[in-house]
């Protein structure tokens, strides 16, 4: 009997802690609390590349598409870089200094769309290799471009800069910067989560499409 209601108990105090730990995870990491006004035109894609295992540029483009209802198209490398930080550090570079971007599995048909948005990791100051081999391709002639990146603390650097030279056609609006190491691989800093909540992403969506 005395087992029976210790089980019991335990069972109890276990479902408790799971909703308690939902509530704290689901206030951290969803919904905006401020009203989105935005009204942007037309239909919408939300062109990604995300490299760590923290997925920052990632985590944004979902809080883009929740707020925009435009489709996800991550790009894939057709043969990633090494996982490690030391190893993609220096395949990176290597890269950069041979004037090569990687192969892609697929480059996004984007025909239908009138407004794409850009993200990606800031690599070495601007935006990671595999979206410019994809700018190579896709020029967005014509489409309202909307950037946005992920770094460890450095900021856009030339990334925004260097996406308006590579979309000379395009009409390219305000980017904006996340904040978010891979603290899994790096254990220096931490995730975009503990740096930004959706709300920045609604306050960006409503000054760029107002
Ligand atoms: C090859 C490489 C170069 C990087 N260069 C920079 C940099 O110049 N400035 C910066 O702030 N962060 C730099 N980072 C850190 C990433 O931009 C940062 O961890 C980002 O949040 C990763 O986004 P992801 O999770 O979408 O891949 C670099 C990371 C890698 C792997």
């Amino acid at each position: 009997m005395k087992v029976a209601i210790v089980a019991i108990c335990v069972t109890a105090i276990a479902v408790a802690c799971a909703i308690a730990g939902c509530r704290m995870f689901s206030k951290r990491e969803t919904a905006a609390t401020i009203p989105l006004t935005a009204k942007p035109q037309g239909k919408i894609a939300i062109v990604y590349y995300s490299q760590s295992k923290a997925q920052n540029t990632a985590i944004v483009a979902t809080w883009i598409q929740k707020h925009t209802g435009g489709d996800l198209l991550p790009l894939e490398m057709a043969e990633p870089y090494p996982e490690s930080y030391g190893a993609i550090i220096k395949a990176v570079r290597k890269d950069i200094e041979a004037g090569t971007h990687p192969a892609l599995k697929a480059i996004p048909d984007l025909a239908a769309y009138d407004i794409v948005f850009v993200g990606a990791p800031i690599w070495y100051g601007t935006y990671a290799l595999p979206m410019a081999t994809f700018l190579d391709t896709e020029k967005l002639a014509g489409k309202t471009v909307v950037p946005f990146c992920a770094h460890g603390g450095g900021g856009a650097g030339r990334a925004f800069d260097d996406i308006r030279k590579a979309c000379p056609e395009a009409k390219v609006l305000e980017g904006l910067a996340f904040r978010g190491s891979n603290q899994i691989e790096r254990r220096l800093g931490t995730g975009v989560t503990s740096h930004h909540t959706e709300d920045d992403v609604v306050e960006w969506l409503n000054r760029i499409f107002r």
